[in-house]
């Protein structure tokens, strides 16, 4: 493993660099957490509540997490002897020098599949992001899960500002009430379902926490069946209920004027609450005045959803 970090040391600075030579990097002695806390007081105090530390410090489950500083940082002994040498011990911050996907491999070397099955080749991980991007082993910022900010969402804020705004709409996923939160629907470890779903559809997302759309019903309106998004948007809409557009428009970018069976004339732009002859019919909920039932309906003669 040793020989293989060199490796990638080598590569990864390929320039020429005061890098720690092969025969360092062939010997490497661990020193123990009690030297690193000598001169890291502060870092290892907020480390230490953390859930590596309890389990590092407290239950460790082999070697390598009874190396405690040393499982993340690497052996530190060359560091110790010289604090200056930028090569000497692995860092996670900026001035790092080495690849992210190096680093990364740290991380997954304990925290591989489960949850981060989909990493490789998720969109996260192809826009080089760090775990500690989003995790700070380094202290207890956030109440679970070692975030880099406060909450999850804090975090997916840092970079995603246009998401926050979203979910300022008139009508939005309650997330900034707290009743949900960005990791409820999307994985950020990476997923088979874009953007990041949690599920295998978008239907698969929200039927959860919505089991009365689910179905299946008697008389299923088929766009409900395929994907909500074909009327909701997910974060935030300034339409009511997160819909795409206002209603009549919602249902006529599908369902044309000219109708079999339908009272027609109702769906003109002229009967619109603004137009020259409004129809009391086409206010308030418009189409589901009478379409009530728009998510499907289990009612003998509900086929057009009136019921
Ligand atoms: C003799 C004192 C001393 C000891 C012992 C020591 N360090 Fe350091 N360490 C320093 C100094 C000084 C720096 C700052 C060097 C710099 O800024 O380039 C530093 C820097 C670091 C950094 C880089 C911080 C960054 O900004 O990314 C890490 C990581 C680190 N030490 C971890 C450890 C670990 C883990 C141990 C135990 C194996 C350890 N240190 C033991 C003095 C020490
Ligand atoms: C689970 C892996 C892990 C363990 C264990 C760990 N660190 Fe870190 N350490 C990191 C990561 C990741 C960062 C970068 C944090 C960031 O980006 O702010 C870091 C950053 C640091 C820094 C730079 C300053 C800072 O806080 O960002 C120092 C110094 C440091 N660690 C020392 C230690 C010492 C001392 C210990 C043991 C008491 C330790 N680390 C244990 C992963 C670890
Ligand atoms: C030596 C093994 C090891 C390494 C290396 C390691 N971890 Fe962990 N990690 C653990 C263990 C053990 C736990 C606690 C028990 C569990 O959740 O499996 C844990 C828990 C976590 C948690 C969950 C925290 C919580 O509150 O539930 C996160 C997040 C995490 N690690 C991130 C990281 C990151 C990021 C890195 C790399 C900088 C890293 N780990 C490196 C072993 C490791
Ligand atoms: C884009 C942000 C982001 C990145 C990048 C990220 N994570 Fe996470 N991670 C999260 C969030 C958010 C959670 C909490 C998920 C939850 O509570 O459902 C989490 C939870 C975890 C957990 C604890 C829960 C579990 O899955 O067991 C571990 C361990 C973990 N991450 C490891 C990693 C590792 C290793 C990497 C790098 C390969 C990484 N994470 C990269 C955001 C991220
Ligand atoms: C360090 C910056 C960073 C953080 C933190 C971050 N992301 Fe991202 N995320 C990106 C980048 C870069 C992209 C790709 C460009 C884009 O779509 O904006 C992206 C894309 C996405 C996408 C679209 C994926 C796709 O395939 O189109 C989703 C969904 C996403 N992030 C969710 C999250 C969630 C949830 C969190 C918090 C757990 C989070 N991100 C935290 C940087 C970040
Ligand atoms: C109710 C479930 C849900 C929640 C909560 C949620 N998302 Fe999404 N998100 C989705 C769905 C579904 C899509 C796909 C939208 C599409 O394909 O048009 C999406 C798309 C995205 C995208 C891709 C670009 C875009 O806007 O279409 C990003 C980035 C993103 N979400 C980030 C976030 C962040 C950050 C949070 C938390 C602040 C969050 N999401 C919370 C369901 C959710
Ligand atoms: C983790 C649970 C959860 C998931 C997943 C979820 N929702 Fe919601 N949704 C809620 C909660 C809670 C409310 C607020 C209910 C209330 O205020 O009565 C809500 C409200 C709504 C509303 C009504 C908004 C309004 O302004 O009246 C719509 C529409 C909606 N969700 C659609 C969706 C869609 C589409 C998805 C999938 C992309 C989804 N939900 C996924 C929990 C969830
Ligand atoms: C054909 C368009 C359409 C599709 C597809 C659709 N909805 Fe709706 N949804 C609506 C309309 C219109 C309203 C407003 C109903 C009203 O005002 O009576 C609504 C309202 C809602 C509400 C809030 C009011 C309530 O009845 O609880 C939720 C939650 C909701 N939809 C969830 C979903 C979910 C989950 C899906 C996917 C399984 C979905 N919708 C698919 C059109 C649609
Ligand atoms: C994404 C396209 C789409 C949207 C948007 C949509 N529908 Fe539909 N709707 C369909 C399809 C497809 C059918 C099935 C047509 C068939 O079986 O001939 C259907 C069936 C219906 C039926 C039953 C018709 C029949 O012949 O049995 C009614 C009533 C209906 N929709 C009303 C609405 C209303 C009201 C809205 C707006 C809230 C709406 N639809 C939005 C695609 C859509
Ligand atoms: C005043 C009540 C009412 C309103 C408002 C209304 N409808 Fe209807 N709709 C009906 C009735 C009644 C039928 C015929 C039912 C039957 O024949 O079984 C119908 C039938 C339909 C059908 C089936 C079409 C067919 O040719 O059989 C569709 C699609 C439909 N409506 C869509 C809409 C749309 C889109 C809107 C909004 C622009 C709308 N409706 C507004 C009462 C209404």
């Amino acid at each position: 493993m040793w020989k293989q970090l060199s490796v990638a040391l080598a590569f990864a600075c390929a320039v020429p660099s005061p890098v720690a030579t092969a025969a360092d990097e062939a010997e490497p002695r661990l020193v123990g957490s009690a030297t690193c806390r000598a001169c890291h007081p502060i870092e290892a105090d907020h480390w230490a509540q953390t859930v590596h530390a309890r389990v590092f410090e407290g239950a460790p489950r082999g070697a390598r997490e009874e190396r405690s500083c040393e499982a993340c940082h690497g052996p530190g002994a060359t560091h110790v002897a010289d604090p200056q040498r930028a090569d000497a011990i692995r860092r996670f911050t900026r001035e790092s020098r080495e690849a992210v996907a190096t680093l990364n491999g740290v991380c997954l070397d304990c925290h591989r599949g489960g949850e981060r099955i989909h990493w490789l080749g998720s969109t996260h991980e192809r826009e080089d992001l760090a775990c500690s991007d989003c995790h700070n082993p380094m202290a207890e910022v956030s109440a679970e899960g070692l975030q880099r900010e406060a909450s999850v969402d804090r975090t997916c804020f840092s970079c995603h500002p246009q998401q926050r705004v979203e979910f300022r709409k008139r009508s939005h996923m309650p997330l900034h009430e707290g009743a949900i939160r960005c990791a409820d629907c999307h994985n950020p470890h990476g997923s088979a379902t874009d953007p990041l779903l949690r599920g295998m559809s978008v239907n698969a997302v929200c039927t959860p926490c919505h089991a009365d759309k689910r179905g299946p019903f008697l008389w299923e309106h088929p766009p409900v069946q395929e994907s909500c998004l074909h009327c909701h948007l997910p974060h935030g809409s300034n339409h009511e209920s997160l819909l795409t557009s206002p209603r009549p428009f919602l249902c006529q970018q599908c369902h044309s004027q000219v109708s079999f069976s339908h009272p027609n004339d109702l769906l003109t732009r002229g009967n619109l609450a603004d137009g020259p002859v409004p129809d009391v019919r086409l206010g308030v909920r418009s189409c589901t005045n009478c379409h009530a039932q728009i998510h499907g309906s289990n009612h003998p003669s509900g086929v057009r959803f009136h019921r």
